[in-house]
């Protein structure tokens, strides 16, 4: 299997996971990215069991309404069981680099309020020690110098992602070159620093399963 063949095979496997426990009150929660599509996109052949979605994008609010699947804003529901994304790198601690897309900020939001958070990657996103993807920082605009500036002070080296307005009005810097040995610690470290909004580490809240795509068939983890 391909690499595209490998992210619609999660996100089948992530709606057959949740699908027992859907009914017509269930919300769930979606995140953004081409493998965050896959599931939408299988989501929709299921969309008369459960009520609505929340997306942690635009992108994904008009994929999900392009199926006929209803939008709702986060402030009004109560809660969600599940919240599927994909990610950009994954430990064996299913802690998590994201923010590949630009949407870490209402990716982390929306996985905050699921009691369950699902991950749908292939193969590929699944390393030791993450930080061979540069890790995405979502910066109030006129901070965006200050903070690049703390960054170089925590090791990394932080690129602008020029062009990139993120769906709050945020920019993106891109840490590369980051050893990233105490997941955890990072990220509270960069949440720290004055005028970032978020970062792209999911290790505080990371995922409870890890749906891989593999050559040998989706794996779980958890
Ligand atoms: C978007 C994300 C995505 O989940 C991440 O970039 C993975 O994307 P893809 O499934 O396209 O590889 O965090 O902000």
């Amino acid at each position: 299997m391909n690499q595209d063949e490998l992210k619609q095979a999660v996100g089948q496997a992530a709606v057959d996971h949740i699908k027992p426990h859907l009914d017509e009150d269930s919300i769930v929660g979606v995140g953004t990215g081409s493998t965050a599509n896959c599931f939408i996109d299988a989501l929709a052949a299921v969309k008369h069991l459960f009520d609505g979605a929340v997306a942690s994008s635009e992108a994904s609010a008009e994929r999900l309404k392009s199926h006929g699947i209803p939008v709702y804003d986060l402030n009004s529901v109560d809660g969600m069981d599940f919240y599927i994304d994909g990610a950009d790198e994954i430990n064996e601690h299913l802690e998590m680099i994201k923010g590949g897309g630009a949407a870490l900020t209402r990716e982390k939001i929306v996985a905050a309020v699921a009691k369950k958070f699902i991950c749908v990657a292939d193969e590929s996103k699944m390393v030791g020690m993450m930080g061979t993807f540069p890790l995405p920082v979502e910066v109030i605009p006129m901070a965006r110098s200050h903070v690049a500036r703390e960054l170089v002070k925590l090791g990394g080296d932080p690129v602008w992602r020029e062009g990139v307005v993120t769906d709050n009005g945020g920019q993106i810097l891109d840490v590369h070159n980051l050893k990233i040995q105490s997941p955890m610690q990072l990220e509270s470290d960069i949440n720290q620093i004055t005028g970032v909004i978020t970062n792209g580490l999911f290790a505080q809240r990371g995922a409870d399963v890890l749906l891989l795509g593999t050559q040998d068939g989706v794996k779980t983890l958890k």
